[in-house]
């Protein structure tokens, strides 16, 4: 994937569109559930090939299992490279631990809140992102702790979705809800800011694919609308993800 930095009010349109890249239709959650014939065989064919090589219980499940092939347009070879790759991440940077890592550091400067979930049980994460000052966290040497942090946060989320699975609800993704009063270019558009967050949702991507529902934005400032410059339009176009991209706006 190319990335490309675009400067000044392009920084908070690609920040908003990158925000926006993991934005899958919105949809009923059953349906993720639903196979038909041909999906199912395929799924029993694509567990049967990778289950002895799954390292940890929730992954075993077809609830798990069935995300890949849909990210990668049912194809078993394509979701295999998909799945090993998040694998091999999980271990490198021993994800399977992080939440019981003492976060609270952070959780003080990029407060984000886990407790709500929508009237569907979906699960709710709350960032407040405004006031998370990405400049300050790489001026103080905190980049890499932030990433991980990050990281964190989704799997945060989604495990709070196989919680709600295991309650017996039908739930499959969780909803990102950005609150972005206070947003600003200095503090979130620096240029070394950019990665972090376009790192992020490459991470939502790759590492979690068809977990995050949707990721709405409140509170955006006004002079913020979608983006249609074609200059940033390309930066994220050979992701080779094609989404929807719709968002809500208040304010
Ligand atoms: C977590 O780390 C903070 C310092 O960053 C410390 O004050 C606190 O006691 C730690 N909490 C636990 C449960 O270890
Ligand atoms: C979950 O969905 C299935 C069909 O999609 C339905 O039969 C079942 O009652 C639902 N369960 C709950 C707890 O809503």
């Amino acid at each position: 994937m190319k990335i490309q930095v675009c400067m000044g009010h392009h920084c908070l349109l690609a920040i908003i569109f990158v925000l926006q890249w993991n934005l899958v239709l919105p949809q009923v959650d059953s349906k993720d559930l639903h196979l038909t014939f041909e999906e199912k065989t395929t799924l029993d064919t694509f567990k049967q090939q990778v289950i002895h090589l799954l390292p940890e219980e929730f992954m075993k499940s077809d609830f798990y299992l069935i995300r890949w092939l849909r990210a990668r347009n049912w194809d078993i070879s394509d979701a295999k490279t998909m799945l090993f790759d998040t694998l091999k991440w999980r271990k490198e940077n021993k994800i399977h631990s992080i939440l019981q890592e003492n976060w609270s550091d952070l959780e003080q400067d990029f407060p984000a809140n886990f407790e709500s979930s929508d009237k569907m049980f979906r699960p709710i994460c709350t960032m407040e992102m405004g006031e998370w000052d990405f400049r300050l966290a790489v001026l103080t040497g905190k980049s890499q702790r932030l990433n991980r942090y990050l990281a964190y946060i989704i799997e945060r989320y989604v495990s709070d979705v196989f919680k709600a699975q295991a309650a017996g609800r039908n739930v499959t993704r969780a909803l990102v809800l950005v609150d972005a009063e206070g947003f600003s270019l200095r503090k979130h558009a620096c240029p070394l800011c950019i990665p972090i967050l376009i790192r992020w949702t490459v991470t939502m991507e790759m590492y979690y694919p068809q977990f995050t529902n949707e990721i709405i934005i409140i509170n955006a400032p006004t002079t913020v609308s979608i983006p249609h410059s074609p200059q940033c339009y390309q930066t994220f176009h050979d992701s080779g993800y094609k989404r929807r991209i719709e968002s809500i706006w208040y304010g």
